[in-house]
């Protein structure tokens, strides 16, 4: 059941104020994304993360499609102590899409 990339970008201007993608994507209100899925959790060097997400850093939990899935559909509820203020997508489709999207950009 995998997403459409395409739909996925269209889906990324919700997050696109916060993070970028992409070839020279730098941090903003939130880490570049590149490489996400499969991604260290809270691994971006310079990026000051919560205590939450470093945490799972120190436990080498990572961003596999399932945890991104269950993230994106309510980040505060999944991961307390996120300071991600986003509320969610609540739709299944948009999240897989999403994360379709988000698998195209390797890890620079
Ligand atoms: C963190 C994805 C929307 C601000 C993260 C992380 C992911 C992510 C995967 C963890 C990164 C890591 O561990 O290195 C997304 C996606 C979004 C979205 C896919 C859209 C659907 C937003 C928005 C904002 C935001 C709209 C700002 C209003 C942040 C911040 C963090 C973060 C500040 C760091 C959280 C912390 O350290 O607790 N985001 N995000 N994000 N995001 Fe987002």
């Amino acid at each position: 059941p995998a997403g459409d990339p395409a739909k996925g970008a269209n889906v990324f201007k919700k997050c696109m104020a916060c993070h970028a993608i992409g070839e020279g994507a730098k941090n903003k209100v939130g880490p570049e994304l590149n490489g996400i899925v499969d991604r260290k959790m809270g691994a971006i060097e310079g990026f000051n993360y919560s205590d939450t997400l470093k945490e799972h850093n120190a436990k080498g939990d990572t961003w596999t499609v399932e945890v991104l899935d269950k993230y994106l559909e309510n980040p505060k509820a999944y991961l307390p102590g996120i300071k991600m203020v986003f509320a969610g997508l609540p739709k299944e489709t948009d999240r897989l899409d999403l994360i379709a999207y988000l698998s195209t950009f390797n890890a620079d």
